[in-house]
């Protein structure tokens, strides 16, 4: 693969020289979905699927955005790292360039860059992120910046956030920047503290599946979902001290449901607050190898994603439903930001292949698309590629 990816880039640049070759990869959230913008807890774990970077520097002004999986390749100047709709893709790279710089760290010359990717885009695995972690260690590397990995993980969520204009919380770039292989991390998005959790499943294992219904983040109710939980939050605070909705619990929430002025801002803070608390839970039966009961708070996760935050869709409860009907399945839902994207499903090993045959046929019964399955390995954060 390292032999494949010089050539390429030595054809694709016209160049002798050996480029460096750094990768971020994508990430699976197990549990706390739509927690990370109300400072809850999160729990993902980075996948062994992702975005390689391949790139030089050179010894002029020009940058040079390729990518192995799109048409569009973008030629730029040092001084033209603004947003530009027709950039599409690039705009993610361009991101990160323009916020690394404008935090101090110059970038003085330019350089060519070949991206591939082998992750799906828009499937909820975090491709976003992805190419903006590459992007992040491969300026660091190739400028010496020495900027932290903690703060490549804070300036690439700047760009999605200023940049791009998605109202994220901080869980993508966290995880795609300090996963660690065999281990889901918890973390606590309000104040960035974490713990590294052993992936010890034992004869079960995460399987994700694509259920091909595509979302567009940008696009999607993302943002007014975010908006949401603030307009719960201001309601709430207008009588309690407290600066994000999961520092309540569901008990002080029921008592102080009458300040929130609307059912469905109350669905919507009753999913976050139990959320937060499943992800806690979760964290505890999974320390404690209570694999049923991982299982079964993965369930809850998805009903509570469905009828309390809406944003599950019948792709996506027609999947979770038909995988939890068979063999050897403790749990599913969604994983992501939802709107469609994909499942994470704890199965018995030994019903894998099973899994895969059942659920493949009854989803194409039920909604005419052929799921993807990824069976994937847990990988460290992103780096240079050796
Ligand atoms: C997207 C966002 C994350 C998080 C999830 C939902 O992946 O990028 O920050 O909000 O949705 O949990």
């Amino acid at each position: 693969m390292k032999d494949f990816f010089i050539n390429k880039f030595q054809n694709t640049f016209n160049t002798n020289n050996v480029p460096k070759i750094f990768f971020a990869p994508g990430r699976v959230n197990i549990i706390g979905e739509h927690t990370d913008y109300n400072g809850g807890y999160v729990m993902p774990f980075a996948i062994n699927l992702g975005t390689y970077a391949i790139a030089m520097l050179r010894n002029d002004n020009n940058i040079n955005f390729i990518s192995a999986n799109f048409s569009k390749s973008i030629s730029i100047t040092t001084n033209e790292l603004n947003y530009n709709k027709n950039h599409q893709w690039a705009n993610y790279p361009k991101a990160v360039a323009k916020i690394i710089s404008e935090a101090g760290y110059k970038i003085t010359t330019g350089f060519d860059v070949l991206f591939y990717g082998d992750l799906p885009t828009g499937a909820g695995l975090s491709s976003s992120a992805s190419i903006e972690l590459a992007t992040a260690v491969m300026l660091n590397e190739l400028f010496n910046f020495n900027i932290s990995q903690i703060d490549l993980v804070k300036y690439s969520l700047q760009a999605e956030n200023e940049y791009m204009g998605l109202n994220c919380g901080i869980m993508d770039q966290f995880a795609i920047g300090m996963c660690k292989k065999d281990n889901a991390v918890l973390l606590n998005t309000q104040n960035l503290q974490y713990e590294h959790i052993p992936l010890n499943t034992y004869n079960y294992q995460f399987i994700i599946v694509n259920s091909m219904k595509k979302r567009e983040l940008l696009n999607s109710k993302f943002n007014t979902r975010q908006n949401e939980c603030k307009i719960a939050l201001k309601q709430l605070k207008k009588e309690l001290i407290i600066n994000n909705l999961c520092e309540l619990n569901s008990a002080s929430l029921h008592s102080n449901k009458n300040l929130i002025k609307n059912d469905t801002l109350l669905k919507r803070a009753t999913h976050v607050i139990s959320e937060n608390e499943r992800t806690i839970n979760l964290s505890n039966e999974l320390k404690n190898s209570n694999l049923q009961q991982v299982g079964e708070l993965m369930n809850l996760s998805h009903n509570s994603l469905k009828n309390n935050y809406e944003v599950t869709g019948s792709e996506l409860d027609i999947l979770q439903e038909i995988s939890l009907k068979q063999k050897g399945v403790i749990g599913s839902r969604m994983t992501g930001a939802g709107f469609g994207g994909c499942t994470i499903s704890l199965v018995d090993k030994n019903f894998a292949q099973n899994f895969k045959t059942k659920v493949e046929t009854k989803y194409f019964d039920a909604t005419n698309l052929k799921p993807k399955f990824y069976f994937v390995n847990s990988s460290n954060g992103a780096g240079k590629w050796e």
